[in-house]
């Protein structure tokens, strides 16, 4: 949801803002620019539509500079206006001495267009951000932290924001609802939405609060609070390696992040007990006492996690659980959160509308624990308690590693609330601790079995009008993830049902072009259930895929079937190789396909408006 980046110091300010701009490329791709002032010299402004890679050669490199350079730069995911070079940032004041780059929604730009319009500024975009150009610049004489902070006074909405002055070497940095982090580094200093844009150069980076005005030259770097007082700040170490923003040899991200799942599921639990598994972040919230129901709120991907952790938390720990997307908990017909917790998941920990039910929440004086993967997130510091997922950082944007690494924290924290609350016996824990000890060898093994059969079955699927993912009991959320990766990745329209259902409605979809992916349990009534299930798609000449751990010999000889075969494992550890398998699918039909894997269309990773 559009990336904001920032440099001052002695290094071509071009070079350092075009490769932040890639690693960001991920939170938008409709369109990007950058703007580089040095020596007083007048702006050098570059914009283009479309993606990072479209802004000429002669603007990435604009030449070593004799000083100090300073400069901003924006890929952005479009809200008001539509993606053209017109619309992209920086945005300038009239005068073409001022630039902006913003994040985030301005509210009332309609009005404080009307009013600056009608004091004589000129514009030219349609953008709600290129009214924060004007307003500075309708109250800048030589300090341009004040300028920013009466401005911004004016402004209802969210916004993350960078601005820049043609006659000073600094940056001036705001945030009141968007993702802004600034790295320190000797001799110069950084500004981005996340610490992925700079971390080759720092991993010592200060959090912005939300209030924070900030004003950052080559050599220091100053914060202010809402009321304008300088406040201290201590930066913090980022423990992300720079090989992780890179694709390191696979053609994208996503590859890369589904193989590194293995790994990334051991460093999620290492740590976390010893003979019985404990997460010490809820054992110490629990120490204000025991929650009688927990609510789980995410959005997207990590609200198909939540679905499983809501699984686990009644299977294992007995707790009455409910799931309700971020952007439906305004609508939530809620009581006290007296006696619940609010479990909140997110990779980025930065979506709006899973903040504002943290938010609503907290305001009523419940306690949030958080699922998280950002350090320094706006969920990690609002949250009373945070698991974090070491997952790594996440480029692609159909989510991955992050869904399978907040399943096994969802996993860990149900067996923590067991633990305390007596629900499982000390054998009970003993056992899943040992299960969990498997897991990344089983993820080694799921996609080791599955990846060549996905490559072989995916193109005999590219000419799908859709598909039906289905699953029972903790697949179903499985189910709808699948589908999720297959839509975003292909455009295919793909629906998610539990498998019963099909016989209620969805059933009429099926075709010799409409394939059911079918998610089938190893053993037990579900298994058979499933079977009947897939014999009556196969019957009306709908191909199936199915997902099993045993062979299916009831299905043996159909024509329409095909399997994908994966490790027996223990029953909670299913959904993760199931999910594996799919996202292996859904990625080899988009590869077939030839869609824009690492960046589906229309899409932002990271979804900082409501
Ligand atoms: C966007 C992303 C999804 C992600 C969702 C929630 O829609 O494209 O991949 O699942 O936001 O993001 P979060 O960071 O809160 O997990």
């Amino acid at each position: 949801m559009c990336g904001i980046a920032g440099y001052v110091g002695s290094r071509p300010s071009s070079l350092e803002l075009y490769s932040a701009l890639q690693r960001l490329e991920y939170r938008g791709y409709d369109s990007a620019g950058l703007v580089i002032g040095g020596d007083g010299a007048d702006l050098q402004v570059h914009r283009c539509r479309g993606s990072v890679a479209g802004l000429s050669d002669s603007s990435r490199d604009l030449g070593k500079p004799a000083g100090i350079q300073f400069g901003l730069a924006h890929t952005r995911w479009a809200t008001h206006g539509e993606p053209s070079e017109r619309n992209a940032h920086p945005h300038l004041d009239c005068g073409g001495r001022l630039a902006v780059v913003h994040n985030g929604i301005i509210a009332n730009h309609r009005q404080l267009r009307a009013e600056l319009e009608a004091a004589g500024h000129t514009f030219r975009s349609e953008t709600d951000s290129e009214v924060l150009a004007h307003l500075v610049e309708d109250v800048y004489e030589d300090d341009l932290v004040a300028a920013v902070r009466a401005a911004l006074k004016r402004v209802e909405g969210s916004y993350a924001l960078g601005v820049l002055h043609q006659e000073r070497a600094e940056l001036v940095a705001a945030r009141r609802g968007g993702p802004l982090v600034v790295g320190c580094a000797e001799g110069e200093a950084f500004l981005a939405s996340d610490v992925t844009a700079f971390i080759d150069r720092t991993h010592e980076v200060v959090f912005l609060e939300d209030g924070d005005i900030a004003r950052l030259d080559e050599h220091s770097i100053e914060v202010f609070d809402l009321r304008g007082n300088q406040r201290s700040w201590t930066p913090v170490e980022v423990p992300w390696r720079v090989e992780d923003t890179s694709r390191g040899g696979f053609r994208h991200f996503m590859r890369k992040e589904i193989e590194e799942q293995p790994q990334v599921l051991e460093a999620c639990l290492s740590g976390r007990g010893g003979d019985v598994v404990e997460v010490p972040e809820v054992r110490d919230l629990l120490a204000d006492g025991v929650p009688e129901e927990i609510l789980i709120t995410a959005c997207g991907t990590s609200f198909h996690a939540g679905s499983i952790a809501a699984d686990y938390l009644e299977r294992l720990a007995g707790i009455p659980t409910r799931v309700l997307l971020g952007s439906e908990y305004s609508n939530w017909v809620r009581a006290e959160p007296a006696g619940r917790w609010l479990l909140a998941l997110s990779q980025s920990g930065e979506t709006a509308d899973t903040l504002a039910a943290v938010r609503g929440f907290r305001a009523s004086g419940g306690r949030v624990l958080a699922i998280c993967n950002t350090l320094g997130s706006s969920l990690v510091r609002e949250a009373d308690a945070t698991v974090l997922t070491q997952a790594g950082p996440e480029i692609g944007v159909a989510s991955t590693k992050a869904f399978t690494s907040q399943v096994l924290a969802s996993h860990l924290v149900a067996l923590t609330l067991a633990s305390h609350l007596g629900s499982l016996s000390a054998d009970e824990l003993s056992r899943h601790r040992r299960e969990l000890d498997g897991v990344g060898d089983l993820l080694v093994s799921t996609l080791g079995r599955t990846d060549a059969a996905c490559r072989e079955i995916a193109p005999g699927l590219e000419s799908a009008r859709g598909f039906l993912f289905l699953g029972r009991g903790r697949n179903v959320p499985v189910a709808a993830e699948g589908a999720l990766k297959m839509k975003e990745l292909t455009y295919i329209p793909s629906e998610a049902y539990a498998t019963g259902e099909m016989k209620h409605g969805p059933l009429a979809l099926v075709d010799d072009r409409f394939p059911s992916i079918v998610f089938l349990d190893p053993e037990g009534p579900n298994r058979s259930r499933g079977i009947t299930s897939i014999e009556e798609i196969l019957t009306r000449g709908g191909p199936a895929v199915v997902l099993t751990q045993r062979p299916v010999p009831e299905l043996a000889g159909h024509a329409g079937v095909r399997f994908l075969q994966l490790p027996e494992a223990p029953a909670e550890l299913t959904p993760l190789l199931f999910a594996v398998a799919a996202q292996l699918l859904a990625y080899h039909v988009a590869d077939g396909l030839g869609r824009e894997i690492d960046r589906p269309r229309n899409l932002a990773k990271s979804v900082t408006v409501e």
